[in-house]
């Protein structure tokens, strides 16, 4: 098992490369199994959901070799496919399901494991599958499978969710990709990373229409082509690092970012008190004098993500009076908090809302992740704590952020990872 052990208490400074999106990595690899000439796909970050979501493409049919960096794949197709996602490789990773509306799409058949819950909630997929039959798919569980069929083909549909969902969009709009006729699909979710699936599929031959509105028109095409398309940049990853300049209360400039892409997290940072400077295109330097408390609340694009939720969290426990932040999206996404409190932090949580009250330091103590983001949460808590954090289950981190520790590293930090 590895651990990270953080020296609190140093201000960082310096410059960081954002890696590509996680999040429009994994839909998009997902929807190359859509196409059977060669895909080559540049900025995909070195992250293990990213080599699960590999490991899954290659088992099902895809040839993935890496070329020139560990940044840049190719992909092409085997002859023989096996349209199965299996348990081991979904329960890891949610994402798994998203190779549902592909195979569906393409093969006519899916046998997808559920991805069952995981620790910020139950994280049910019934709006993917009530939408895929909607569309004309035969959809059952069978022994903790997704068990989908279509006789003829996908058919066109007026459809439009009742709730939001990432996922379920992407599962939608990849489908309908290759399903002769017009879907119109309202109430779609509009984040950053379907907006870059939505480019990868239209470079790749498919006619997909979006306006602003969450409405996607699609004129489903016989086939797509080969074509070479590059990853937009993380924004949680950036917005990540953005709290880590202020929690610590250094100067770090982030580079390679999607400045308009990260509006919703920078208007929240700025009310906390973050000055964001930017002297040229696609970067920005972050630094602040106080931290403010503030009251925010988790929407789907364009509101404050929920993947920022733990990292605004530990930032605004050293805030300079009472914040609350309203978690809307996921059930459980609190778990962080009780580990917080164990650095000092002072939180209530009632019903979806967590109460904050500003403190003047964490102090470093020893803790454990529960999912991606809280993980992050507590490394950033540890950045500014008096004394030693020892973060176990560092997994969870391994999961999103690639070279996390040398980025921090190189920017000051007195942190590493040790094998215990
Ligand atoms: C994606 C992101 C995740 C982010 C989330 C919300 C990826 C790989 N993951 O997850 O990092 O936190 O969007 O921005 O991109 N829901 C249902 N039924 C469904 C599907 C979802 O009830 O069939 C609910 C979920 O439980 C949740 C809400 O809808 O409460 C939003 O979930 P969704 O947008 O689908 O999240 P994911 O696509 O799983």
């Amino acid at each position: 098992m590895k651990q990270l052990i953080i020296q609190g208490g140093k201000k960082l400074f310096g410059t960081i490369n954002i890696s590509g999106s996680k999040n429009a990595s994994l839909p998009i690899l997902a929807a190359t199994l859509l196409v059977d000439e060669k895909i080559t796909l540049k900025n995909i970050p070195d992250v293990k959901d990213i080599s699960t979501m590999i490991n899954l493409l290659e088992s099902i049919g895809k040839k993935i070799k890496f070329s020139n960096s560990r940044n840049q794949i190719v992909i092409t197709s085997k002859k023989n496919k096996k349209l199965i996602a299996p348990y081991n490789l979904v329960k890891t990773m949610r994402a798994g399901v998203l190779v549902l509306g592909p195979l569906l799409a393409k093969y006519g058949q899916a046998r997808v494991s559920l991805p069952g819950g995981c620790a910020i909630g139950s994280r049910p997929v019934d709006l993917h599958i009530e939408m895929l039959k909607k569309m004309g798919a035969k959809i059952k569980i069978d022994k903790g499978y997704i068990v989908a069929k279509v006789i003829k083909k996908l058919k066109p549909n007026k459809l439009k969710f009742e709730s939001i969902s990432v996922g379920a969009t992407e599962n939608l709009i990849m489908a309908a990709t290759l399903c002769k006729g017009k879907t119109t699909i309202k109430n779609i979710a509009i984040e950053p990373e379907i907006i870059d699936l939505i480019n990868f599929l239209n470079k790749s031959g498919a006619k997909i229409f979006f306006n602003s509105k969450r409405i996607i028109t699609i004129e489903g095409v016989e086939s797509l082509k080969g074509s070479t398309h590059s990853i937009i940049p993380d924004r949680i990853e950036a917005g990540t690092y953005a709290v880590a300049s202020l929690i610590s209360n250094g100067k770090i400039t982030l580079n390679r970012i999607d400045t308009k892409a990260m509006k919703n997290i920078f208007d929240v940072l700025k009310l906390s008190g973050a000055k964001l400077n930017s002297n040229k295109k696609n970067s920005v330097t972050v630094s602040r004098k106080k931290i403010k408390s503030l009251n925010a609340k988790t929407i789907p694009y364009p509101g404050f993500p929920t993947d920022m939720q733990a990292q605004l969290m530990s930032l605004l426990c050293l805030g300079n009076g009472k914040s609350i932040i309203k978690e809307d999206i996921f059930e459980n996404r609190f778990l962080h908090v009780s580990e917080l409190k164990r650095m000092g932090a002072n939180i209530k949580i009632k019903n979806k809302s967590a109460y904050i009250q500003g403190i003047k330091n964490f102090t470093g103590a020893e803790v454990m992740a529960t999912d991606l983001r809280a993980s992050v949460s507590l490394v950033l808590a540890g950045l500014a704590a008096k004394g030693i954090t020892i973060v176990n289950r560092i997994y969870h981190l391994e999961r999103g952020y690639e070279d996390l520790v040398k980025k921090l590293k190189k920017c000051g930090a007195s942190i590493i990872t040790k094998n215990v």
